[in-house]
Parts: structure tokens; C-alpha cells; sequence
């Protein structure tokens, strides 16, 4: 059973900007990109793990699902609430939601539960990694962004990281075939990239003079050793043998969880380190 906890921040975001990270906008684009594909991605995964609930014979496990999908949960209710804050100024927004919400829904009624559970398994597979990338280079990506989108992500980051063997243990008790999962793989990203690239063309659409980068450069300020490692940590999580437990846990994350325990204000994440874009 994961060591998870579902944590209620009272986030705030009123008067936000769209470009809240005009400093790193590759970043900001790509972490505004995540706070509109959360919505449809974890309310599709907990459908799943709803749905996978008749299917779990051992009460841990069982238990390990519904701790997972509270946590996701409360992640949605979150990035809602910094999307509610940019629709007051650029309403058309909604339509951008809208759209990865149905895209969700739709692979939801195409496909069947296995490959939903080996959708989910695949990609929060990834976040060890990737997210203790950007975690661990939080100075660098973050530093100068508004605080409370920094905290936000931090905070969800960590707690993906937090979770990231449930979704696979879930997997591998009701699937089974850890060979079927890697055989998916492909049309999941498939799946991740066209709405990634729907969401950016939302926001060109909508919001005037918004940046047009895209997610191009967006880990431009991870150095090289460190992108390889991220990279072939993705790569590994989506071996048949792959445990998510093993998987390399920032010191941030404990740090964050203690300052978290003692009552500190988690909902403001102050990182002034600024590195310039490289020429
Ligand atoms: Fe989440
Ligand atoms: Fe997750």
C-alpha cells in the first residue's frame, strides 16, 4: 500500500496570467498545457480504476485504488480552480477543456478496461522520472514564475511520485500480461500527443498574444546528463519489468512533506533562482 496522503490545499489564483512564466514561457506553456489535460486524463483514470474495483480480489489492492483516485481527485479539483481563474479573462478557454475532456471520454467508450488500466499504468509509470526531473531542477524551470503555480505543480508532482506504483499494481492484478501493456504503448502516446497539441492550438485560438512555443524547449534548462537520465528512466518505466517503487524519490519530496506536516503555507512556492535562456 502506498505511504499516500490526500491533501487539500487552498489554492488560490485569482488575477493569475495565462503567460505566468514569462521568464521560461516553453515551461509555463507546458505546465498550463498539464493543468487542462489533467481534468480529462484523471477523471478518465479514475473511471477506471472505478470500473477495475469488481475485478479486485485482494483488499489492499483495493484499498491502494481508491486511495489513488481520492488523491487524483482532489488533483482535478485543483487545476480546475486555476483554470476557473484564467476563464474570467479569456472565457473562450472552456472550449479548450471541453475538447481534451471529450477526447478522454471518447477513448473511454472505445477501448476496454485493460487498455485503460494499461494507459494509466504506462503513463504514471513516467512521472517518477520525469517528474523528479523537473523537481530536482525546480530552480531553473520555476524560478521567477508566479508562486502559486509553482506550488501547485510541486505539489502535484510530488504527490504523482508519491503514488506511482499504484496505478501498475492495479495493472498487473487485473491485466496480468506486463507484455500487453508495452504492446499499447503506442497509440497511448498517440493519444497524449494529439490532445497535447489540441490543447496548444486552444490556446493560440483563444488567448491573444499568448505564446506560440508550444512545448518546444521546455527542458531546455535541464542539462544534458540529466535529460539523458530522464529520458532513459521513461524509456525504462515502460519495461515489462518495471517497479515504480524503485524509482530514484527527490530529497524535495521528504522536504516538501515535512514542511507540509509542520503547517507551512504550501499554496505559494517562492523559487527566485533565475538561469537565463542559454544563447
Ligand atoms: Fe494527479
Ligand atoms: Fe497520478
Amino acid at each position: 500500500m502506498s505511504d499516500l496522503e490526500v491533501r487539500k490545499l487552498p489554492f488560490n489564483f485569482d488575477g493569475v496570467e495565462f503567460d505566468w512564466h514569462p521568464g521560461n514561457q516553453p515551461f509555463g506553456m507546458m505546465m498550463n498545457a498539464v493543468t487542462f489535460q489533467v481534468i480529462g486524463f484523471e477523471h478518465y483514470m479514475c473511471k477506471a480504476m472505478r470500473d477495475a474495483e469488481k475485478f479486485i480480489t485482494n483488499p489492499a489492492i483495493l484499498a491502494e485504488a481508491r486511495a489513488f483516485n481520492a488523491q487524483e481527485m482532489v488533483h482535478s479539483q485543483a487545476h480546475k480552480k486555476h483554470i476557473k481563474a484564467l476563464l474570467t479573462r479569456y472565457p473562450g478557454l472552456q472550449e479548450v477543456l471541453d475538447g481534451s475532456v471529450a477526447r478522454y471520454d471518447e477513448l473511454y467508450k472505445n477501448e476496454d478496461l485493460h487498455f485503460h488500466l494499461a494507459y494509466a499504468a504506462n503513463i504514471e509509470a513516467t512521472f517518477t522520472p520525469l517528474f523528479g526531473t523537473i523537481i530536482e531542477h525546480r530552480e531553473a524551470l520555476f524560478g521567477g514564475g508566479d508562486p502559486r503555480i509553482t506550488a501547485l505543480m510541486l505539489w502535484h508532482f510530488c504527490e504523482e511520485i508519491e503514488h506511482r506504483s499504484s496505478a501498475i499494481t492495479v495493472y498487473n492484478h487485473v491485466v496480468g500480461s506486463r507484455f500487453y501493456r508495452m504492446k499499447q504503448l503506442g497509440k497511448v502516446l498517440r493519444h497524449i500527443k494529439s490532445d497535447v497539441e489540441a490543447i496548444h492550438a486552444g490556446f493560440a485560438k483563444h488567448v491573444p498574444g499568448a505564446p506560440t512555443c508550444g512545448t518546444k524547449g521546455a527542458f531546455a534548462r535541464i542539462p544534458a546528463w540529466p535529460t539523458f537520465r530522464m529520458i532513459a528512466g521513461i524509456i525504462g518505466s515502460q519495461m515489462p519489468w518495471h517497479n515504480p517503487e524503485r524509482g530514484h524519490v527527490p530529497a524535495y519530496y521528504k522536504a516538501w512533506r515535512s514542511r507540509y506536516e509542520g503547517g507551512a503555507d504550501m499554496t505559494s512556492e517562492h523559487l527566485l533562482a533565475h538561469n537565463p535562456v542559454p544563447a
